[in-house]
Formats: C-alpha cells, structure tokens, sequence
C-alpha cells in the first residue's frame, strides 16, 4: 500500500492511535485518559483528562529547548516601508508581558477577548496572550464594520478590547478606533476596557476610563506565565458567515487544536523546524488563525505576517519579492490573490527578477482553484501547485495533496484526496450515498478529527441544527461535489446561501437583511454570481413597495452605501436592479438556487413548487439587462 492510503486507513480505523502518536509532538502538563471520547455524540471530545498549554507550546518551548534566537515572526510590511524580525525569545518577551497587560485589567481563564487589529505583530501577540492565561479570543477581521463588530461584541461579550489605531489598506489610511467606538455604542454588552496601539501614521482618541495606550500599559506590566488549561477548554471563537445575519460562533478548544496543527505542518505542508512558511491571508479568517499564528509558531517554524497586498504595494511582483527576501519555502494564499497578479502581469514577467530557488510549494485555498489560475500558476512558478479544500469551521484541510507524506498526481480541478483523519463520502438529498462521479452533497462521517470546531459557541443547538441533523451521523460542509473513481473530491460550491469574494466568506442573508431595512424596498433577494477576479461578487434584486416613484438608480446607490456601512466593503456589494416581483414556491420562499443557476448560465428546471414560472423568465432577462447572465 502507498503511504498515503496507509495513513489514511490508520487515521480512519483506529484514530485514538494514530492521533495519540500525533500528540506525542506536543508537551503536556497531564496527560489524556481517553484520546476521543465518543460518549455524547455529535459533541466528540479530544484528550480528555489532559491540560497544556498552547502559548507554551507555540512560544515557549522553543526558547526553553534553545531556539530562542531563531526567528518565529517576520513582519513584512510594504504598506508602512518596514520589516522586522521577532526571535521566539522576542515574542515570549511581548506576550508574556501583554498577558501581563490582561491580567492587570481583570482577565481570567476563561474570559473573553476581542482583537480588532490589523496585520501587525501585535496582533498575533494578542492572540497567544490570551491563551497563555487561558482567555478566550475573538479576532473580528479589520475589514467589518461597527454594526458586525457589535454584532460580535454582543455574542462574545469581551471583557477587553485590543485593538489599534488604524490600518493601510493598500493606498488607504484607515482608522480603526473610530469604528471601535462606534460599536462599544451599539452594542449592548459594554466591554470594560479597550488597549490600543498607537501607530505612527494615525492617532486615535483615548476615552479617559476606558481606553489605554498599549504601549504604556506594557511598560508596568509583569511577565505572566503560561497556566494550564483542560485539553477540552476553549481557546477561541472565529465568527463566520452563515445563511442569516448572525453569524456562527465556531468554537475550537486547546489540545485538540494543537496536535492537529502541529501534525499538518509537516504532513500537509512539509515544513519542519525553522523553515519559514508564509500564508498571505489576514488573522481574521481561519487561514490566519491556523496558518499565520499557530500552525507555524507550534512547529517552531519562522511565519511571515505580511501588510500589504498581492498588487499594488508596490506592484505585481510584491509576492515574489516577499518570497525571495525572506526565503519562503512554502505560500499559502487564496487563488483570487493570483488572479489578481495574473491579470496585471500575464506574462509573469516580475517572477523573472526574483530568485525563487528556495521555494518549493504553492499552496491555495478559500475558493474553488479555477483551472486556468492553475495552470498559469504551476507553468511560471514551476513548482507543485496544491489546491485544498477547508473551511472555518474544520480549521484545516478536509481534502489536500499531503506532500509531507506521499505527494499524489494533481487533477486540475481537484484538491486530491481527503486528509487523513476525514471520512468523506457524498450523499443525495434523502442521505443515501452515491457511487464514483455522482454530484451530491459533500459530508464528514463523525467524528471529525481533533482540531475541527467543538460547537457554536453559547449555541449549541444551532451546532447540531447547522451542521449534524439533516445527515445524522454525518457533519454536513455545506459543499457540493464528487469523488471520482480514484477517490479524488472535487467540490463545486456551496449549497446555501454563503458566497466567497475575494477569499472572504460571506452571508448574502446577511445583505438581504441590510437591505430589506430600506424605507423603499417591500422584498429582496441577493445572489452570488461569477467574477472573474473575486470568484463572486454579490448582486441584488428588489421589488419596490407600491406607490415609489423615486429614481432607481438612487435607491440603488443608497444600497451600496448601506451594505458598506453595516457589513464593510468588503462584501463588494455593488450591482443590483429592481424587479416587478421574485421567484418563490407557493409556500413563499425565494428560490435563490434557481436564481442562482440563471445568473451563471446553468441548465434549471423551474421546481413544482413554483408560484409562477413566468417570473424566472423575466429574472433572466433582468441578469442579462445587467451583464450579469452568462450563456451556456
Ligand atoms: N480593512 C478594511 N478594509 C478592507 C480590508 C481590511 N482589512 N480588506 C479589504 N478592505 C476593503 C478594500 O479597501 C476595498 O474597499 P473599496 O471598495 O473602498 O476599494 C474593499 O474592502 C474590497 O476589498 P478587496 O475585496 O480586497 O478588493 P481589492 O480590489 O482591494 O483587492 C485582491 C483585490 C484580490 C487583491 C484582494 O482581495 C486580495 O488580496 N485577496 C486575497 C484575500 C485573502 O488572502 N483571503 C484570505 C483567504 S486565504
Ligand atoms: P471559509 O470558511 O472562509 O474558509 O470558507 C469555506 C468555504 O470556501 C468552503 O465551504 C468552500 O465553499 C470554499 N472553499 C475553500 N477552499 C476551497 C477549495 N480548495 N476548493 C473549493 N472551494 C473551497
């Protein structure tokens, strides 16, 4: 048997051995008595009985087994002309003191925190700070607005806010604090204090009581040290999009989430020790979380923290010149970043000033890997490039190409195999599950491996409603697609209502209900449909409450400006139209998926539940009015 297919059945047969080997890499204050414990199910638990300590295991044994001058973080930032190097001694330095900074404020194991910050070495410090006394993070991603911070301040309810003053956004100077402030005013639960770093080129206001400078508060703060804390603890809460405006709380505890990172590093990227990986995404998504902060610091790699982004800063070439400064071994980013350097610099002409000698892997993720990005990718960089499929909820690859165990043949079009530890099969609607090449839903028999989300957190019924009761037994990912006949998955997209754009994952129902507050709106509905830099981009339809007469085209920019002030423009809400009525069952629900279908040029069959079949007509001729229909 290949070392793939061996690997794999082990992980599938008996996961207490192969994830207690994994273990074995991570230090333990006690060990587990059971690896999985299986009694309440679909709530599995991972190395009960255990305690650790993931800041210790991700900074300071690095240090205590002398590492401590190597280099954990290099921040590379184009946007503010700096690069710095922080050794692991450095970084056990800051965050120690910063955990020193939470405690003096009231902090607790246990407590939440949230971290508004943008892509700065502060930021991760944040992060590992909080668990090395036990807090509980929520890193909310710098590119939302007040109203979804609020959103997240109320469910999270933090003790503290970390945060800064501002950000570079690629040419923009943005300023955080004022938005902060802006959401401890909507926001219900009032957090206690807020700690904010002062960046040179942007000031914040400091509300006396509440805020602290971040700086000064580290000055007299003591260096904590790491405490132990039960495998089974929470050590933080990602929020992300699901089908409505709140978002889902996805919960990862301590031990689980350790051994499983710390496994991948080498089996699904290939890194060991002191290598320098670099994934060029942001803190505020999972890729962050997983791959800029703890995957890297937990192997005791080098990760690089980049503030920039793939054009612009300064041009087409930054990824490269990024690669060969700091010699990256592997790159981990969305394949919207390299649609973007594709269409600037098709010939790839910038990749020829940089030498590239040291790297050996591209890896992609976020988004379905189009073919053509593909190709163009692996031709110019001449190296394996490996799509993988995860989401935020998994926290790392359900299917990849595991290079640090047996490197399979790429289909284009396919991130291979499913990782060790992920029982996938695909189901039809009713559950039953379908041979080779058939199209259905994709799913996880239980139990998901260590590392993947606990439950929704303070909602553990919508984590059995979301993602374990329409295929009991099975976690449900919400994509579709197929295995073919050698087993690799290939997945076609989400069947709900969640749309990516440019790498960012996010709830067309969360636009919908933006929009539906418009005085002159009676009913919406928004779309994802096909871009061809960003994946998707949303697009709405809105009918009209009868008597309006104003001038469409106001109410249409009124929108935009809505859905940036409320979810941030990020969501890259931008078209939409009016229409004279929706597409709906006779029951009253939209049809989103058929809607769906037109706009991307699908064959659809209008369903029988139809209101009236007419109207889908009038909808494909309203996309194609707006350019948005493709032709099949
Ligand atoms: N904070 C505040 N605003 C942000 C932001 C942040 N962190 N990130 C993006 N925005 C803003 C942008 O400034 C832009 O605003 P504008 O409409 O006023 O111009 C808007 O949100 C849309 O940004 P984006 O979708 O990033 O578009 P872009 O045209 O600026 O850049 C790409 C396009 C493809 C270069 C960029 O999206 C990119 O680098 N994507 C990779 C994403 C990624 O790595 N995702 C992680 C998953 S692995
Ligand atoms: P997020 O939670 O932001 O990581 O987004 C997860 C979603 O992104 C998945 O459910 C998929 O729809 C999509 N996705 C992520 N990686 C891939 C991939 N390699 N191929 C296809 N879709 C992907």
């Amino acid at each position: 048997m290949a070392d793939y297919d061996k690997v794999f059945a082990e992980s599938i047969t008996n996961p207490d051995v192969f994830w207690a080997k994994a273990a074995a890499d991570i230090d333990w204050y006690q060990t587990w008595e059971a690896v999985l414990d299986a009694s309440n199910p679909p709530f599995y638990r991972w190395f009960t009985g255990a305690s650790m300590n993931t800041c210790y295991n991700a900074v300071d044994r690095h240090v205590a087994g002398g590492r401590g001058d190597q280099v954990a973080i290099i921040y590379d930032s184009p946007v503010t002309g700096t690069v710095s190097k922080i050794t692991y001694r450095h970084l056990q330095d800051n965050v120690a003191r910063l955990a020193g900074v939470l405690r003096q404020l009231g902090v607790e194991k246990g407590d939440t925190v949230i971290i508004y910050m943008p892509m700065i070495p502060e930021a991760a410090y944040a992060m590992l700070a909080c668990a090395r006394i036990g807090a509980v993070h929520s890193v909310v991603f710098g590119g939302f607005a007040a109203n979804e911070l609020a959103v997240r301040i109320n469910h999270a309810q933090p003790k503290i806010l970390l945060t800064a003053s501002g950000a570079i956004e690629g040419k923009k100077t943005l300023a955080y604090k004022p938005i902060v402030d802006e959401a401890a005013g909507i926001a219900d639960h009032k957090f206690k204090h807020c700690v904010v770093l002062q960046r040179p080129f942007i000031h914040a206001e400091l509300h006396p009581g509440r805020d602290l400078d971040w700086n000064e508060a580290l000055v007299n703060a003591p260096a904590v040290d790491c405490v132990p804390v039960a495998a089974t603890d929470p050590l933080y809460i990602l929020y992300t999009s699901g089908t409505t405006g709140m978002p889902k709380g996805v919960l990862r505890d301590n031990g689980g989430h350790a051994v499983a990172l710390l496994w991948t590093m080498k089996a699904i990227y290939n890194i060991d020790q002191g290598d320098v990986f670099w994934s060029a995404s942001d803190v505020g998504w999972v890729v962050g979380h997983s791959y800029i902060v703890y995957g890297p610091l937990l192997k005791g790699a080098t990760t690089v923290l980049y503030e920039g982004k793939p054009i612009g800063t300064p041009d087409a070439g930054a990824f490269w010149r990024v690669i060969a400064q700091h010699r990256v071994k592997s790159l981990f980013t969305a394949p919207t970043a390299f649609r973007a350097i594709k269409k600037e610099d098709p010939n790839g002409t910038f990749i020829a000033q940089y030498d590239l000698s040291r790297f050996e892997a591209l890896y992609l993720a976020g988004e379905r890997l189009d073919p053509d990005t593909y190709h163009w990718a692996s031709k110019l960089l001449k190296v394996p490039v490996i799509d993988h499929w995860w989401q935020t909820e998994t926290g790392w690859a359900i299917a990849a190409n595991c290079r640090g165990i047996q490197e399979l043949p790429i289909k284009p079009g396919s991130p291979t195999k499913a990782a060790p530890g992920y029982d996938v099969r695909i189901v039809d609607g009713a559950g039953k599950e379908v041979g080779p090449n058939t199209e259905g839903n994709i799913v996880v028999k239980l139990p998901l491996p260590p590392g993947t989300l606990v439950t929704l957190w303070r909602n553990d019924e919508r984590f059995v409603q979301s993602y374990m009761s329409t295929f009991p037994g099975y976690y449900e990912t919400s994509d579709g697609g197929y295995i073919d006949e050698d087993g690799y998955i290939f997945v076609m997209g989400r069947m709900d209502d969640v749309i990516n754009v440019a790498g960012h994952r996010l709830s067309t129902g969360a636009m919908e209900e933006v929009i539906a507050t418009h005085p002159d709106i009676a009913e919406c509905a928004v779309i994802g449909t096909e871009d061809p830099i960003k994946g998707q981009v949303p697009v709405g339809l809105f009918v009209l409450k009868s008597g309006v007469e104003r001038n469409v085209d106001e109410i249409k920019a009124e929108l935009v400006k809505m859905v940036r002030d409320k979810i941030g423009a990020i969501a890259c809400f931008r078209e939409s139209s009016a229409v004279a009525r929706l597409p709906k069952t006779r029951s009253g629900k939209i049809l989103r998926g058929t809607m769906r279908s037109i706009a991307a040029g699908k064959q659809y069959r209008a369903p029988s539940t139809i209101d009236d079949p007419a109207i889908l007509e009038e909808i494909s001729e309203t996309l194609k009015d707006m350019g948005i229909r493709r032709t099949s």
